[in-house]
Order: structure tokens, then sequence, then C-alpha cells
């Protein structure tokens, strides 16, 4: 296999950084495909815990190529933020490649993401407040900048003059925001720029050159297929494609050159921002198993709406992206517990539907259909065989399989690297 997208099955947080960060060992080249600094992955080394935000997990090893593709949004202050800090705890960032052709975040997206989500009022989404959204929108609408047109203070200098006319009208205008100067902005990221420069490459060939050698290539999908702008809960989404698909697209390599997709699955369900949830618990148990898993989001510190795992969400992710494996996380949160619901269908109208609805009118009127399982009450977190789990672990993970119809590939049991269950190698 030299191929492999890994990707999050439900809304994210599934534990991906740390799934990616055991896949990159054994990688050449790790990629992220889509989002920005809105996402948030913790990796622990030696019980060291690491906060990437842009950065692809392959950054904490030495020797492995971490490229941001075209399709990811860069934020050049928080990529900066990102690097430097990195070099301060000693991890070496040579190795960073960012796409000539991804797009570039500028200040003014993240104040018409703020001015736009108060504006929704009651409709708000509930971004991370970031920008991502108003960059995808200048990406769609064609006036967006890219990291190439950042690397020539010429062509730089004319779009940011441009763009901030209109921006600033909009603010003004239509939000009552504060405008912004050209003449500091203009200095601020050419300064950037050149702090960038080294890193910045045509990552499309590097890709391609790299799969036609024969090398591993690692695609680490941030946020999650609830997310997804076409597949998830919309309008709770995010404004790119996380999915399997969108490695094709936002890193520029065709999909015969993917060997495998890999789905986290934690092992229950947590959400963040707006929209319907069924399998949301309102109750002291949903409050139990946030703090048992510390809960609260990387980027934005707000608590997780926490909920059972819905293997409908499971089957659908397997649908859309493809899974070939399943990787569970989280499993030793549920360790104490006494027992365990696992959501297997919906009941609406009287009827069970097994299909994720595309109404979130639907979705939030269905009552989640569940089968209860035994609590194993035993701690995981030293077991490295499968079949060293408690029976009843098994058997729920086994029923999730079963309901999503994907195979069970890696079970993590801790965050540490170590911590991790490995019943198929993926590369
Ligand atoms: P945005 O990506 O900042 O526009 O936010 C859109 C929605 O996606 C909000 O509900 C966010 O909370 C959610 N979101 C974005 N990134 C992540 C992530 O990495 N994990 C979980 N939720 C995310």
């Amino acid at each position: 296999m030299s191929a492999i997208i890994v990707i999050g099955s439900q809304w994210g947080d599934e534990g991906k950084g740390k799934v990616v960060d055991y896949l990159a060992e054994q990688a050449n080249v790790v990629v992220r495909y889509s989002g920005g600094n809105n996402a948030g992955h913790t990796v622990v080394v030696k019980d060291e815990a690491y906060k990437l935000q842009l950065l692809p997990s392959g950054i904490l090893y030495k020797g492995k190529t971490c490229v941001l593709g075209n399709g990811v949004v860069i934020d050049p202050e928080a990529i900066l933020k990102e690097i430097n800090g990195m070099k301060e705890r000693g991890i070496d960032t040579s190795s960073l490649r960012i796409s000539t052709r991804a797009q570039v975040l500028l200040p003014y997206h993240r104040r018409q993401d703020e001015a736009e989500e108060t504006a929704r009022g009651e409709f708000k989404i509930g971004t991370t407040k970031r920008g991502i959204g108003p960059c995808y929108m200048d990406k769609v609408a064609r006036c967006g900048i890219r990291i190439v047109d950042l690397m020539d203070p010429e062509e730089f200098a004319a779009k940011l003059k441009h763009n901030l006319t209109a921006k600033n009208e909009l603010l003004v205008k239509l939000y009552g925001a504060e405008p912004f100067e050209y003449e500091p902005m203009l200095k601020q990221y050419l300064a950037f720029a050149e702090q960038l420069r080294p890193y910045v490459a045509d990552t499309t060939y590097l890709l391609n050159d790299a799969l036609d050698k024969g090398e591993k290539v690692l695609f680490e999908g941030a946020q999650a297929t609830l997310l997804d702008l076409d597949h998830g809960t919309y309008p709770y989404v995010t404004s790119s494609n996380p999915i399997a698909g969108g490695a094709c697209t936002g890193a520029g390599v065709g999909p015969g050159k993917i060997d495998k997709v890999v789905g986290v699955v934690k092992a229950y369900t947590t959400r963040v921002g707006e929209g319907p949830f069924p399998t949301e618990l309102h109750c002291a148990m949903g409050d139990t198993i946030r703090e048992a898993g510390h809960e609260f989001g990387t980027v934005t510190g707000r608590p997780r709406r926490c909920g059972w795992l819905d293997a409908c969400i499971v089957k659908y992710a397997g649908q859309v992206s493809g899974l070939d494996a399943l990787a569970i996380t989280r499993l030793d949160i549920l360790d104490g517990l006494d027992s365990i619901k696992l959501c297997v269908g919906y009941l609406y109208n009287g009827e069970i539907i097994k299909e994720y609805p595309a109404s979130l009118k639907v979705l939030s009127k269905v009552e989640p259909v569940y089968e209860e399982f035994a609590g194993w009450k035993t701690d995981t977190t030293k077991v490295r065989r499968y079949e060293d789990l408690p029976a009843a672990a098994r058997a729920y993970l086994e029923r999730l399989s079963e309901v999503a119809g994907v195979r069970l590939g890696i079970v993590s049991v801790g965050p540490n690297r170590e911590e991790t269950i490995i019943m198929e190698e993926m590369f």
C-alpha cells in the first residue's frame, strides 16, 4: 500500500491525530488536504502533548515530508506561530511544503466570519471564527488570493488592494464592523511571505512524483464526514470536503492512486457547534462522558456535546468515503460504564429508517433505536491484542462493524502511541 487516506467518520474530534501519528511513522509523506486552522489535533508523544492546527501530524517525526495541499486555507500568521512554537520545542519543520495553489486566509476573513455569525442570530452555525468559511467563499467566487500570489509582491499588492476595498465596503456597510487599513496589512503580509517562502512548493508534482516512486503517502483528513460541505449536516458544516474524495481534489492526485481509506470512529459521539445530534445525551451520562473524555474543543475550548455511538453515521461515512477499515478511538473512556448503548437505526413517524436523512427537520425529530451492551468495567489501557479485550467490549465493537459494514482495523485504548491495538497493518 502506498497511499492511505484517514478521515473522521463522525463530527470531528474522533482522535484522528493519534491514528494519523501512528501511521505517519511508516509514511514518507504526510498531507493535509482540506480545512485550515479550524482543525485541532492533539498528539501525545512520551507524555508530552502537541496541539497541531495546520501542521500535518508527520511534523513530529524526523525526515517526513509534510504537505499542506491546494485544498487547505492558510492563515500565514497562524502557520508561522505554529512553526515557531514547534521550533521552540526542538521540532524540525524544514520538511514542510505549502502548495502554491493553496488559498491565503487574511484578517478580513476572520472579521467577516465573526460578523456573519452574529448576523445569523438564531441561524448561527457555531463556526470556529477563524475565517475559514469566508476564505473558501472567496475561493469559489474566484477572488481569493493564493500562496503563489503572496510570493509575488506586485501581484499580492494589487490583489490585496482590490479585495480590501470590497471587503471594507462589506464589513462597514453591511455589518457595521471596523474596516482595515491597506498599507499596514500589505507590509505585515509581505513580511510573512518572506518567512513562508522556504516552505512553498508545487506540491501537486511533489506528491505525484512521490507516489510514482512508490513512497508511502498518508492523507490526513481534518474535520469529518458530517462536517463535509456536500455530505454533512448542511448548513451546520465546514466549508470544505473532508471526506476521502476531498483528498484527490485537495492534493491533486487521481483516485486510482489511493490504496486504502481508513475511517476514524470515536467509541462514542461528540459534536461542537450547532445542529441536530440524535444520540446526544442531555443527562448526567453526557456529563460523565465529557469529563472522562476531557471533551472540550482544542481550538475554541468549548464543551463538546456528547452522546452514544451512532452506527448509522458510521455506515454513511463508510459509503461516502468508501471506507476499507475502521480505527476506533477512546474505547478506554467507556471502561467505567455499567452499560453502553449503540444506535442502529432511527424511528421516524412510527417507522424505522436506517439511512442518514438529508433533511435536518427529519434528523431533529428522529428517535434513536438503541441496542444495549453490558459495560466491561475493566481497564483496557494495557491491552495490546484484540483478543485480550474484554468480551463485552469486543461484542460492542463487532456489532458496530456489522451495522456499518466496515471491518475493524485499529482500536486505540489511550492517548499514547503505544496504547494501540493493531488488527491490520495499513501500509
Ligand atoms: P468552521 O469550519 O469554523 O466554519 O465551522 C463550521 C462548523 O464546523 C462548526 O460547527 C465547527 O464547530 C465545526 N468544526 C470545524 N472544525 C472542526 C474540527 O476540527 N472539529 C470539530 N468541529 C469542527
